[in-house]
């Protein structure tokens, strides 16, 4: 019964794309764009397309969207149904037009897309703005009751967890308010592409449900959603813990986990590996290559840098599983929109068909490869991405300097509460300091380094709520969910100090020279609308100098 759901899954996630990509079959009349882009410099921008397998695509592109002074090459898009357009030569600090055209081989003629736009990199002294927004956890869709799908009767009988914060109309409406608003750039924080769920079965030697093509429909899932902004907006995504993408699982029966996603993220997202522009992990992974995970760039008067504990902690961090989403069997939950839509979180494996193996036999073993060791020095960023970011921190005359990463450590709750422990500020739990002797040298512990080099914000998510907080001159703002329909404000007991907010929504920022203002906008079902909360609405907003 448990294979058979899988293969209804795997079955309905093929039928799925299938259908998506039928429509992706240009007419003149009407045709879904697919497009992300990413990755923009001082003179240059990726734009990804998506489009069915051999579509001829080039693209127009100028200053003025009435008159396209430029044209690339015809690609035509690859087995994956990707096309890539590397633009350069680009000038600095200006806003382009571009527009993607497409011919399908029974099309005789080529049909123009809709005009787009990017921002080449701004110059010190002018203003911009940019995005961020928390995990989105698509696969935690929820029932008539506020559950999540997935989760079990005890669960929901215990009211430990809900195990619902996703819904797609939430999420396209908060995506629609960022493309009107049009950051240059957009930060995505992780938990956006979830495939912890796909692990345990995979782990008992059932690999009908655990592939590079069904992690792949999960990337691609997103895609379906981010298009709405992503195309006139550069997109950075952070690897959350949800993503499984682990240096701890490389060589180990989960080594195709870290495999398979980084692999999907290389392949259907821009991916800001180093360059000339970019600095950032120059250490390839066989079987994958450039992982793009940590990174930093200048834009403006900011300087920004993205941090990763999960492709450097050599033990687990935050668990494999949480949520204990288990054994999803109705079909509906596996059925239609969202491919990938039992994939939250999953505490043991419910295969039983031939040549797989025991849950009960091999518990111990996955225990082992997918639960913290209990100590959190074995959380960390590696003393590689910790020589990165003192180098490109000292390096820096940026007015403002911004982190981003999932969350401080990679694992546990809270915000400035895990600032000041293990590797970031150097006190274990029982606030005993051992970070002479665990981290030898590094000199300082990683909040003393933010606060020695004037770090402005630090953002994280992973708790899944709106927290704004100030340690040592630093603010540590955690990013709430843009598409829980509960509203809800989850973790909250886990901090102490701050003004906390409940989801959904989105940070708007702007930087200017004289300053940085963080805007928190509420985004809401049009069903949940009220007088005092209404879909836009500011909830929170402040500046820094
Ligand atoms: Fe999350
Ligand atoms: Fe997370």
């Amino acid at each position: 019964m448990i294979l058979k759901s899988k293969k209804v899954f795997f079955i309905f996630s093929l039928a799925f794309i299938s259908i998506l990509f039928s429509q992706l079959s240009y007419k003149k009349e009407s045709y879904p764009e697919n497009i992300i882009i990413g990755k923009p410099t001082n003179n240059s921008i990726m734009i990804s397309i998506m489009a069915i397998e051999n579509t001829a695509i080039y693209i127009n592109y100028g200053l003025d969207e009435r008159n396209y002074t430029n044209k690339t090459e015809i690609i035509h898009s690859s087995k994956d149904q990707t096309a890539i357009f590397n633009i350069d030569k680009l000038m600095p600090n200006t806003q382009y037009y571009y527009r993607a055209n497409y011919k399908s081989s029974d099309n005789e003629k080529f049909y123009a897309g809709d005009t787009n736009s990017f921002w080449t990199q701004r110059s010190i002294g002018s203003s911009f703005t940019f995005g961020v927004q928390g995990d989105s956890h698509p696969e935690r869709l929820c029932d008539e009751f506020g559950y999540g799908m997935g989760i079990s009767a005890n669960q929901r009988n215990s009211g430990e967890a809900r195990g619902c914060m996703y819904d797609p109309e939430l999420y396209k409406k908060t995506l629609r308010m960022v493309d009107e608003d049009r950051p240059d750039l957009y930060f995505m924080l992780g938990d956006d592409f979830s495939i912890s769920n796909l692990l345990p079965n995979y782990f008992q030697g059932d690999d009908s449900g655990f592939s590079q093509s069904i992690v792949d429909d999960i990337y691609i899932n997103q895609r379906n959603f981010l298009r709405i902004m992503a195309n006139s907006t550069a997109l950075f995504p952070v690897n959350g813990n949800h993503e499984e993408a682990r240096l701890s699982l490389l060589n180990t029966p989960l080594h195709n986990s870290s495999i398979f996603a980084g692999n999907a993220r290389n392949r259907y997202f821009p991916v800001p590996t180093p360059n000339t522009f970019y600095s950032g992990n120059e250490k390839p992974i066989e079987g994958i290559g450039l992982l793009g995970d940590y990174f930093s760039f200048r834009w403006g008067d900011a300087l920004f840098i993205s941090i990763d504990p999960y492709w450097h902690s050599t033990r687990v961090t935050e668990r494999i599983g949480g949520m204990g989403i288990s054994r999803v069997t109705r079909p509906e939950v596996l059925r239609g929109t969202n491919p990938g839509a039992n994939t939250g979180g999953m505490d043991s494996g419910t295969a039983m068909g031939v040549g797989t193996k025991a849950w009960a036999e091999i518990e111990g073993d996955w225990i082992r490869l997918t639960q913290s060791s209990g100590n959190l020095w074995d959380a960390t960023i590696g003393d590689r991405q910790y020589q990165f970011l003192k180098k490109t921190l000292e390096e820096s005359d940026a007015k403002y300097k911004f982190i981003f990463m999932h969350h401080v450590l990679g694992t546990g709750r809270g915000g400035v509460e895990r600032a000041t422990k293990y590797e970031w500020g150097g006190y274990n739990d029982k606030d005993e300091w051992e970070f002479d002797q665990e981290r030898p040298s590094w000199g300082l512990p990683i909040h003393q380094l933010l606060v020695k080099n004037n770090v402005s914000i630090v953002f994280q998510a992973h708790d899944h709520l709106f927290a704004k907080q100030e340690l040592d001159g630093i603010i540590y703002q955690s990013v709430p969910n843009p598409a829980d329909p509960g509203y809800q404000e989850i973790n909250f007991q886990a901090y102490k100090t701050g003004d906390l907010l409940p989801n959904s929504g989105y940070l708007n920022v702007e930087v200017s020279p004289e300053n940085v203002k963080v805007t928190y906008k509420r985004s809401y079902l049009d069903k949940d609308e009220t007088d005092s909360a209404m879909h836009g609405q500011i909830d929170y907003q402040y500046t820094i100098n």
